[in-house]
């Protein structure tokens, strides 16, 4: 059956058939529905909970090493090899050979970094900074895109839909204008859009919707515009989105050789990243391909800390499928009841209603995680020390950092730990802060950043201004090197 619409009625409802080694199923134990990787779902038709993109590995050829992978690299010419993400096609089997779209995402790095190790208060060696800003589009989106788009080939989706914070918009745009399978409709929330993503997504020629709200007014809106037009949705309650970005995962193993680390940091906004790592582990696992899972820390931006509410504060736990979901309905009517809105510089995880909260949950049981929220002050110093000593990135994806120098200040992360930070998007998708953080005008600085609780800038790095004059110039050279 082929259906647009990523809300289909029950009444379309199907499970699936003894002959289907790759299926949807509804993560609540209880519920566990399953349906067939041909229909599309924002959320399960029975028990309206979040689905998985599942695998009856038995019947599948999954190669018996990582490493067999690794072969691949050597066939370039092949896009699907050339892929970050399609190298990995057979943790991710949902789709035929011939379906899969790719436009070259994941070709990106693991960078060790002692420089932001030592400001993290790792040992040399230690610190590893995932760059997902080299991605077709800037962002880790990509890895997703790439596998929902495929998803969409399959079903024969014609339209594509998501809300964003500006990354998932910029990547639905880029595949959209890349590939000509599917026109895009973005919703992104007035004024809350980073300049580098808005361009992008103009650039590329979207339908862009700017709602009179926040994100999390846009992800309500879309849900239901995409239901009412049968929109295809790309957001991450796609679970087939998810099973992309693992990928990032299997990467990481990649670059280290097949070792796993000690810890994943990863920012937290909508947490499908936090959610897509967790599966990937518990399913390498699963298949015996690697002997431990790595810990999680997701670090949510202090005005933006609903994770960390639930599951540090309140206690919420995934308890092998029984969330307390009283819990989470309590901390949402708290919220509407206080009209508390989601604050941070750091934009693109401003968002206090994340879709992928019960699998989140599930990936910290899975990975004996913990969640920390750091302040606006602290993510865009980290930022500045991930510049100076590495690849750059936007303001969230240095929460990573930031959360992991606050926990080595723990005692939660030892120095001698290997750590992996994810940088999730590319240094110029947000040149606005970082302007304004290295800014020499006080004015400036404190219009950008001061409302923020920013006050200083341990780390700028100011423009020196100087007379157009050759002796004058060569002076400050002297000075200032
Ligand atoms: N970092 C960046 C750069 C992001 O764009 C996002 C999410 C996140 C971290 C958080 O990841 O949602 O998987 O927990 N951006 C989404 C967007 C919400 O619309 O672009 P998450």
């Amino acid at each position: 059956m082929m259906k647009e619409s990523v809300h289909a009625s029950s009444k379309g409802v199907s499970t699936i058939g003894p002959t289907d080694p790759a299926y949807q199923q509804c993560i609540m134990p209880d519920c566990a529905a399953t349906f067939s990787v041909d229909e599309t779902y924002a959320a399960c038709p029975k028990c309206g909970h979040l689905l998985d993109v599942l695998y009856d590995w038995d019947r599948l050829n999954v190669p018996r090493s990582l490493s067999a992978i690794e072969e691949r690299w050597a066939r370039r010419d092949d896009p699907r090899c050339f892929s970050g993400v399609w190298r990995f096609h057979d943790l991710l089997p949902f789709a035929p050979a011939d379906k899969i779209i790719t436009i070259g995402e994941g070709q990106t790095l693991l960078h060790p970094s002692n420089a932001v190790g030592r400001y993290v208060g790792m040992k040399p060696d230690h610190l590893f900074l995932q760059y997902e800003g080299m991605n077709p589009s800037g962002s880790f989106k990509d890895n997703g895109m790439s596998a929902a788009f495929t998803h969409g080939k399959m079903i024969g989706a014609t339209r594509a839909a998501c809300a964003s914070t500006g990354n998932t918009s910029a990547s639905l745009s880029l595949y959209c204008s890349v590939t000509e399978l599917m026109k895009a409709v973005i919703f992104v929330g007035s004024g809350k859009i980073a300049v580098g993503k808005l361009s992008q997504a103009l650039d590329y020629g979207a339908l862009t919707l700017q709602i009179a709200g926040d994100f999390d007014d846009a992800m309500a809106r879309v849900q239901d515009i995409s239901r009412e037009l049968g929109i295809y949705l790309v957001n991450s309650v796609n679970p087939f989105r998810l099973e992309g970005q693992k990928t990032i995962m299997f990467r990481v193993l990649e670059a280290l050789r097949w070792q796993v680390p000690d810890w994943i940091v990863v920012p937290g906004g909508n947490l499908g990243n936090s959610s897509s790592f967790g599966k990937a582990f518990f399913e390498l696992k699963q298949l015996g391909l690697i002997d431990r899972m790595p810990r999680l820390a997701v670090i949510n931006a202090t005005g933006a800390k609903t994770l960390y509410e639930l599951y540090e504060n309140q206690g919420l736990r995934w308890n092998d499928g029984h969330p307390d979901l009283a819990t989470v309905d309590a901390y949402s009517q708290k919220m509407n009841a206080e009209g508390l809105r989601a604050s941070t510089i750091a934009s693109a995880i401003e968002i206090n209603r994340p879709v992928n909260l019960l699998k989140c949950i599930r990936a910290l049981e899975w990975m004996d995680g913990v969640v920390r929220h750091l302040s606006d002050q602290a993510i865009l110093d980290a930022k500045a020390q991930v510049g100076a000593g590495g690849m750059g990135c936007e303001p969230a994806s240095a929460a990573s950092v930031a959360g992991a120098k606050l926990l080595v200040a723990e005692g939660v992360i030892s120095p001698d730990e290997r750590v992996v930070c994810i940088l999730t998007g590319h240094q110029l998708k947000d040149p606005g802060a970082t302007v304004a953080y290295h800014s020499t005008d006080q004015k400036h600085f404190e219009k950008v950043l001061g409302s923020r609780g920013v006050r200083r800038a341990a780390f700028a790095n100011r423009a020196v201004a100087v007379s157009n004059d050759v002796d004058e110039i060569i002076k400050a050279i002297r000075l200032y090197s």
